[in-house]
């Protein structure tokens, strides 16, 4: 297989994962049903250091069941048994502008760590990354490539796909590294460590797809999609089977900074 049908194998792979993990459906999508008001935030600015952090923050809602651990190192999202599959996310909204999350991404066959911004319309901006770089050999990529995901929704309709990113000595599972989408009605940036490594205008989109627009919650955490429960494809898409001999396997997340670019007073 080459790189290039890699790539796009990741973004039709992906969308049936997420879709096998629920974590796509909103709790109320406005689109068909009345739903509740949500939180817009009002400031221009959220920032977090989860390292100063000792139980669940404010502002920020822990899945059900599900235990994320505030540490010296961050919060941390652990896969230590078959069923987990911790995360979070902001119980205030964002419209347009960038955030950066300095995360370490979780190691591991069949594991996967996201950083997803997602909208009660099933829009959705993502960062997904494997534990194992989708079981591609050898591993680690010994160019120090790793293959990123940046799969876009809008109304729920994916389009692709992939990043690649490449430095010396990128070692996402054992360094911290800083992620970020930046976002408006022009444009989607995905940087790693401020260097883009994907752009989309809005202007240049796939016909028939809706722009992102609408406002986004961001979701950080760690699931399984290579349970072997999953259908087959997804858990080659993940990497493999989860393989527990490395486990538990544990993302972290240092800090998130928020610019929003349409505080709620301002918004149009
Ligand atoms: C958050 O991001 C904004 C915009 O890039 C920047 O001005 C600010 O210094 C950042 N805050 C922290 C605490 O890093």
């Amino acid at each position: 297989m080459s790189k290039g049908e890699f790539i796009s194998l990741l973004g039709i792979l992906g969308l049936a994962a997420r879709f096998v993990n629920g974590q796509l459906e909103p709790d109320c999508n406005p689109l068909h049903a009345d739903c509740p008001t949500k939180n817009a935030w009002p400031e221009d600015n959220y920032y977090i250091d989860f390292t100063k952090e000792t139980g669940p923050p404010e502002n920020w809602i822990i899945a059900n069941n599900e235990v994320v651990k505030f540490t010296a190192q961050g919060a941390e999202f652990t896969y230590g048994k078959r069923g987990d599959a911790p995360n979070m996310w902001t119980d205030f909204y964002m419209l347009g502008g960038r955030y950066d999350a300095v995360m370490q991404i979780a190691p591991g066959q069949g594991i996967i760590s996201n950083a997803i911004l997602s909208s009660d319309i099933q829009d959705e901006i993502d960062w997904e990354f494997s534990g194992n770089q989708h079981g591609e050999k050898p591993f680690p990529p010994p160019d120090g490539k790793w293959t990123v995901g940046t799969n876009i929704y809008s109304q729920g309709q994916m389009w692709d796909g992939a990043a690649t990113y490449q430095k010396d000595a990128y070692k996402p599972t054992t360094q911290f590294h800083t992620y970020s989408v930046e976002w408006d009605e022009n444009h989607m940036n995905w940087y790693v460590d401020n260097q883009v490594v994907r752009s989309v205008q809005a202007s240049s989109i796939p016909a028939g797809s809706i722009f992102p627009q609408s406002p986004m919650k961001l979701q950080l955490g760690v699931w399984a999609g290579g349970d072997p429960a999953n259908n087959y494809w997804t858990i080659q898409w993940a990497g493999g089977e989860i393989d527990m001999k490395g486990a538990p396997y544990t993302m972290v997340v240092r800090s998130v900074n928020i610019t929003n670019k349409y505080p709620a007073e301002n918004s149009r």
